[in-house]
């Protein structure tokens, strides 16, 4: 522990205390079922979308005991337009490890934490120190920015080595002292800065509480962290989504397998080839066909091309020997729907 720590910790927790974010409904509570939900809706959504979201889902499931009970399905429709599903299936599986491995109560440290679906080490971190007051580090895309511009950590985070010199780094900030109330703060603060401060292209130097300690703002150069040489690699595909619907508007739905993209969500058929939907959908009788103009929809890995062929038919088929079934329009807010399907049902021509 360098004394340099010790005041960076200090002017952060004061930081926050005065500028930072305090009235958030997560930030209202210890209970860590109540903080872990919020965590995993925050981690790839913006703070406005969860605060509806996370409302609606501890109406509905108030306990930790109670998410464990309900379905996959109905988990799956509290979340459906919040993206990245996997977050759904890995929340649910977590509510039941902590019921069936640990009484319903959730563990008191970061490192168990860790152990449960869906937590990895730096929400696990923010768990601990937010309810507990462990003496753990975080280290979210947010917090990397802001550390590694304060450092001047030139080291690329795209190798696993480095990665971890930063963690350490990172725990060698942390406060000593009164800890309870330090390590909730910080924590918080650190978010907050990433959030609100030292922003990814135009960081606000001038009001950083960091600015005196802070390399990157030195060296004249805080674009030039974070450093990683490794770029995501994107994907890109073609699907071909068959839209088939009756004069009622009853459209058919199958469910996505449990791997994969939209794991589990209802979704329109889906097709490699258009080759392949046209030849589907000549064997529907009567029904009569519509291409739509290709949209973008982008997954973390992957740019999903989407090309939706529309299907007409008088009245719905008996589509035997096919998984799926026919849903009105009352049934879709109870299913777990991509976003981009939904909206497409939602201005269906
Ligand atoms: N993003 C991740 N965790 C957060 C929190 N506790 N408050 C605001 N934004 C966050
Ligand atoms: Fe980020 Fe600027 Fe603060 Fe450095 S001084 S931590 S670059 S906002």
């Amino acid at each position: 522990m360098s004394a340099a720590g010790g005041a960076i910790a200090a002017q952060v927790v004061c930081w926050q205390n005065e500028k930072g974010r305090k009235h958030l409904p997560w930030q209202q509570t210890r209970d860590p079922y109540r903080v872990w939900l919020s965590e995993i809706m925050l981690q790839q959504t913006q703070v406005t979308t969860v605060l509806d979201y996370y409302a609606r889902f501890l109406e509905r499931f108030p306990a930790v005991d109670v998410l464990a009970r309900a379905s996959q399905d109905e988990v799956l429709a509290m979340w459906s337009g919040l993206g990245y599903y996997s977050r759904a299936r890995n929340l649910h599986r977590c509510a039941q490890q902590v019921v069936a491995l640990h009484g319903g109560r959730f563990p008191e440290s970061a490192a168990v934490l860790a152990s449960l679906p869906g937590i990895g080490r730096s929400t696990a971190g923010a768990i601990a120190a937010f309810c507990f007051g462990e003496r753990v580090a975080i280290l979210d895309a947010n917090v990397r920015r802001v550390l590694t511009r304060l450092l001047g950590f030139e080291g690329d985070l795209a190798l696993v080595a480095q990665e971890r010199r930063l963690w350490a780094l990172a725990e060698g900030l942390l406060p000593v002292e009164n800890l309870h109330e330090t390590m909730p703060r910080y924590t918080q603060g650190l978010m907050d800065l990433g959030a609100m401060v030292c922003l990814p292209s135009k960081p606000l130097c001038v009001v950083c509480p960091l600015q005196q300690q802070c390399q990157a703002l030195a060296q004249g150069d805080t674009g030039r962290y974070p450093v990683r040489t490794r770029k995501l690699l994107r994907k890109s595909q073609s699907w071909w989504l068959l839209l088939l619907q009756d004069d009622h508007g009853n459209v058919w739905l199958q469910r996505r397998p449990s791997r994969g993209i939209w794991a589990g969500l209802y979704c329109l058929p889906v097709f490699a080839q258009r080759l392949e939907l046209l030849e589907y959908a000549s064997q529907l009788r009567g029904a009569r066909l519509t291409e739509h103009p290709p949209f973008l929809h982008v997954l973390t890995h992957r740019d999903l091309h989407l090309h939706v062929v529309d299907a007409r038919i008088p009245d719905r088929l008996d589509l035997h020997g096919e998984q799926g079934g026919w849903h009105g329009p009352q049934a879709w807010a109870g299913l777990g729907l991509p976003a981009p399907v939904r909206k497409l049902l939602a201005h269906r021509g």
